[in-house]
């Protein structure tokens, strides 16, 4: 270990804040015998649908699942298209895959990083069933225009809200903008329940039918009326999820604190672009994502190799976009492209914004920055 990694700790890219809350929470669990889904669940339900605004929650194991399932109950099948962004994580587009069905790639917005409304139009055909926008980063996508285009094709909007907690467009949460919504509670994520994850909808057939896929098609013990699964949530993860979200509010304050000093002084340096807000949301920086330009003095990979070797850890969220994966290019999607996400995936770096980043260490980051020569 180098002299100055022992004088300054490392800064890392994500920290979950849990405390004491938590673990005596996950203590009162062990003590009650019941571990999974029971009353903890029920409860991590009943507020987190009232926090997100709709009527109905599902929680689920992890937010892949909650994909997973989502498009299960839309009835979504061989053959279906679903158009979702071409620039995220790959857990939006193979949840498609897992229905037999075929995700088609739409190109983003070269400041939001969100799916362009506009480019999602020319890729529905008459076998597309849904969009599955993604509120990248924590900022909403453009859900007027998304759902305005899922409204004239007669098509089902499902929210990929895993890194969206507490985010606001025109007022209201994500993971009630579409028909259904599917977030994550993955460690990293803005509230964490370790794993988890969890279904939001407004629809009660909907939820009816999450409720019966989530846990083997059951109605009633050993009664089984649809192919179920076992996509079930821990009782101590839903005790953590409850503490979670009495914090959640506050957490969002801290990313959002620190991603306005980190964009002050970022705006001064030049070659780099700090992350673009639109006016009509409410962002909750699950990333703090800048673009390194080409005038600024080394490129993107060199700048985050510097970074992690003055105790700054970063990450590049995406180096790919998702039709480039091994994967897909596999599976046929050699020919498409998206060049607005093909030029973002070689400019973004991550920046640490979480809650425990301080204000000292955002000076750090800056100062780390602006010396780069
Ligand atoms: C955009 C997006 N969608 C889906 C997921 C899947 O969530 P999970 O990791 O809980 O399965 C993630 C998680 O990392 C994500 O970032």
């Amino acid at each position: 270990m180098r002299v100055k990694d022992v004088l300054r700790r490392r800064i890392q890219i994500a920290k979950p804040v849990l405390g004491k809350k938590e673990l005596e929470a996950v203590r009162k669990v062990f003590e009650s015998g019941r571990l999974v889904q029971g009353e903890k669940v029920k409860l991590f339900e009943e507020k987190f649908a009232e926090y997100i605004g709709v009527q109905h929650a599902v929680a689920v194991a992890n937010g892949t699942v909650a994909l997973d399932v989502a498009l299960k109950t839309i009835g979504l099948g061989f053959g279906d298209e679903v158009v979702t962004s071409a620039f995220s994580f790959i857990a939006s587009s193979n949840c498609v895959l897992y229905q037999g069905a075929k995700p088609v790639f739409a190109d983003i917005d070269r400041r939001t990083f969100n799916v362009d409304p506009l480019d999602v139009t020319e890729k529905i055909t008459a076998k597309t069933k849904a969009i599955i926008p993604v509120h990248l980063f924590g900022q909403p996508a453009d859900m007027d225009g998304l759902n305005e285009i899922a409204k004239d094709e007669g098509i089902a909007v499902v929210e990929d809200a895993a890194q969206s907690h507490g985010a606001e467009y025109k007022g209201r949460k994500t993971g009630s903008l579409g028909d259904v919504g599917c977030f994550s509670f993955y460690a990293t994520k803005n509230m964490t329940t370790c794993e988890g994850g969890m279904i939001t909808t407004n629809d009660s057939e909907l939820a009816k039918s999450a409720r019966l896929l989530r846990d083997h098609g059951q109605t009633e013990k050993y009664r089984h009326i649809v192919l179920g699964y076992n996509y079930r949530m821990t009782e101590t993860s839903a005790a953590v999820g409850l503490v979670q979200l009495r914090k959640l509010d506050g957490l969002n304050r801290r990313r959002n604190e620190n991603s306005s000093l980190l964009t002050e002084g970022i705006e001064k340096i030049a070659g780099l672009t700090p992350p673009h807000t639109n006016h009509d949301v409410r962002h909750v920086f699950y990333q703090y994502v800048i673009k390194v330009e080409e005038d600024y003095p080394i490129e993107r990979n060199k700048l985050a190799e510097h970074l992690m070797e003055e105790g700054i850890d970063v990450a590049v969220h995406y180096p790919t976009p998702i039709y480039k994966q091994p994967l897909y290019k596999e599976l046929g999607y050699e020919k498409t492209t998206c060049p607005t996400a093909e030029e973002t995936c070689k400019r973004v770096l991550s920046l640490p914004v979480h809650p425990s980043v301080t204000e000292e260490d955002i000076r750090y980051i800056l100062d780390v920055l602006g010396k780069v020569q």
